[in-house]
């Protein structure tokens, strides 16, 4: 993967520490949701490996279900609008909902899909991040229930997410070369 390596700046969350998170989080919840059947809405697509990591560190019944929603088109920053490309297949009325999210920036993406599950009737809707956005000076819109971890505010790659649509298939979390977006 050396073509990936090499527009990327530092490594910033490991292989070996996002072991360590995803350990922690399926703790975490499996404690939370026992005896219950939560539904793990993935956020698509940078939640996927995220995702797919989180439910086998849960050991309480749970079931997936994918949504797409776009926020960010190509570019970097987030446009605040978000637009569903892919809903869900399930019904969600009376689930409890875990939303699996890859990262939490503005939180707009999160506080709309929020809001849109809240109307169909979820029991519960809680949220679990892998990485959130320390932002100086600017509070998210939604406070996710679960944090993998925090990040600074770079424009990071990796571990299922992109930069136009590349870099998600890289094992580990890092900062892209300014050189490669600017
Ligand atoms: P928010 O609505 O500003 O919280 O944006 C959240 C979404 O923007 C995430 O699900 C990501 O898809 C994308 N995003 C935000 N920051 C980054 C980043 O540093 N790298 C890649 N994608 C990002
Ligand atoms: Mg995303």
């Amino acid at each position: 993967m050396a073509g990936l390596h090499q527009d990327i700046e530092k490594v910033l969350i490991s292989e070996e520490e996002i072991r360590e998170i995803i350990g922690r989080l399926g703790e975490q919840i499996s404690h939370d949701y026992a005896g219950k059947n939560p539904l793990v809405v993935a956020v698509l697509r940078g939640a996927f490996v995220f995702t797919a990591d989180l439910m086998r560190a849960i050991t309480v019944p749970c079931a997936v279900d994918f949504m797409a929603v776009s926020s960010y088109g190509n570019g970097v920053k987030s446009s605040g609008v978000v637009r569903i490309v892919k809903d869900l297949d399930t019904e969600i009325a009376g689930r409890d909902v875990l939303i699996a999210e890859d990262i939490l920036d503005s939180g707009l993406t999160l506080s709309y899909l929020v809001e849109l599950l809240k109307g169909r009737g979820a029991r519960s809707i809680k949220i679990c991040a892998f990485a959130v956005k320390d932002i100086a000076n600017h509070t998210a819109a939604v406070v996710p229930d679960y944090v993998g971890t925090h990040v600074p505010d770079e424009f990071i790659v990796g571990y299922g997410l992109d930069f136009a649509e590349r870099y998600r298939n890289l094992p580990y979390v890092g900062v892209l070369k300014h050189e490669v977006y600017s």
